[in-house]
């Protein structure tokens, strides 16, 4: 295979995003990009050098694909996420994996099914500090794991409405929650604990602003997560970890892995921009129809979905709620 053609879905916040990566990567090209804002889908058609469309299945018909990017929420790809999967092209599908379980797992199986090549956008599972950080914890037993999550998006965006389909906890902590997976497994118990409006009161506000998940994992590993939504400064995404004779801290946000093993320093700085190294892999998975290219795939971001969702029942309910 040449250059990978790959079709792009969506072409708002995340897409932009990840075609400033795309233009570095010279093994593949965007060659369409579809979105239902026309403006949008040729803005970024223009940047990439690509054909616009507003109708998928009009993109579909015309042009071929090795690949298909889905850069659309979930509450608007699935319909269009399976038309592709059935047509055998390789997807690469923004988090989260859906906004309900029981349809995360029906494109987990038609995914398995037509044996697509498929990946979720969890990035920091391609970073070198979380490779380096298993490495280093080796056959050890994780027993405590800490994560942060503490960000703000626009004020009176959907994601601080707890009737939208997609709050914060599902939006953000869904990545530490999968990060955190790939060191001690699924989750058992969950119970959680918020505040409406701690740090601003407003209209548009109707989820938490500040919460705290315990989390008992089936392996015996305990985990605390900590989220605060209205920060107005610099993000911090980071997951502690630690357990036998080792302290180590992934901070995410800067792409850094430091800490204590067996009393030894460890400080180390991720070379790579993980969003970058993700498609990367994901356009090696395809050239050498390998999926184990692709650090997460999409059927492993599901149980971070299913921890979102049992969280917010905890929320509601006060107490500690069990898969
Ligand atoms: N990995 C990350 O760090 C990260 C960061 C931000 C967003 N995301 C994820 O990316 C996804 C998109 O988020 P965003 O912030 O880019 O949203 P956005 O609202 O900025 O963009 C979504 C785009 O999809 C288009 N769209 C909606 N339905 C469509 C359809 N049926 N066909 C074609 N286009 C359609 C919309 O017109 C819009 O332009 C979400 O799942 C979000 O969680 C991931």
């Amino acid at each position: 295979m040449q250059q990978v053609k790959l079709g792009m879905v969506g072409a708002g916040g995340i897409a932009t995003m990840h075609s400033n990566n795309l233009l570095r990567i010279a093994e593949a090209r965007v060659t369409a990009v579809c979105d239902l804002d026309l403006n949008r889908a040729e803005t970024l058609s223009k940047l990439l050098g690509a054909s616009a469309y507003i109708d998928i299945e009009e993109m579909l018909n015309k042009e071929n694909f090795d690949g298909m990017l889905f850069f659309t929420p979930p509450s608007c790809r699935v319909e269009n996420l399976m038309k592709v999967i059935r047509r055998k092209i390789p997807v690469f599908i923004e988090k989260p994996a859906a906004d309900y379980v029981d349809i995360a797992e029906e494109i987990a199986d038609l995914i398995d099914e037509y044996e697509v090549i498929n990946a979720i956008g969890y990035m920091w599972r391609s970073s070198s500090c979380l490779t380096k950080m298993k490495q280093l914890i080796g056959g050890r037993k994780v027993g405590v794991v800490h994560g942060n999550t503490i960000s703000r998006v626009g004020y009176g965006s959907k994601y601080y409405d707890k009737a939208a389909t997609g709050v914060q906890i599902k939006e953000q902590t869904t990545h530490i929650l999968n990060v955190a997976q790939s060191l001690v497994g699924e989750a058992s118990t969950i119970s959680t604990v918020g505040t409406m409006g701690r740090l601003m009161q407003a209209d548009w506000l109707k989820t938490e602003d500040v919460s705290s998940m315990s989390v008992l994992y089936k392996n015996g590993a305990v985990g605390s997560f900590t989220n605060c939504f209205l920060y107005e400064g610099d993000s911090i995404f980071s997951l502690d970890a630690c357990g036998q004779n080792f302290a180590l801290t992934f901070d995410m946000g800067n792409n850094r892995l430091s800490g204590t093993v067996d009393h030894i320093r460890i400080d180390y700085q991720g070379p790579e921009n993980p969003y970058e190294t993700e498609m990367r892999n994901f356009i090696k998975a395809i050239r050498a129809s390998d999926q184990s290219y692709n650090a997460c795939p999409y059927r492993e971001g599901i149980h971070a979905l299913k921890m979102t969702l049992l969280a917010e029942v905890a929320l509601s309910s006060g107490r500690a709620e069990s898969f």
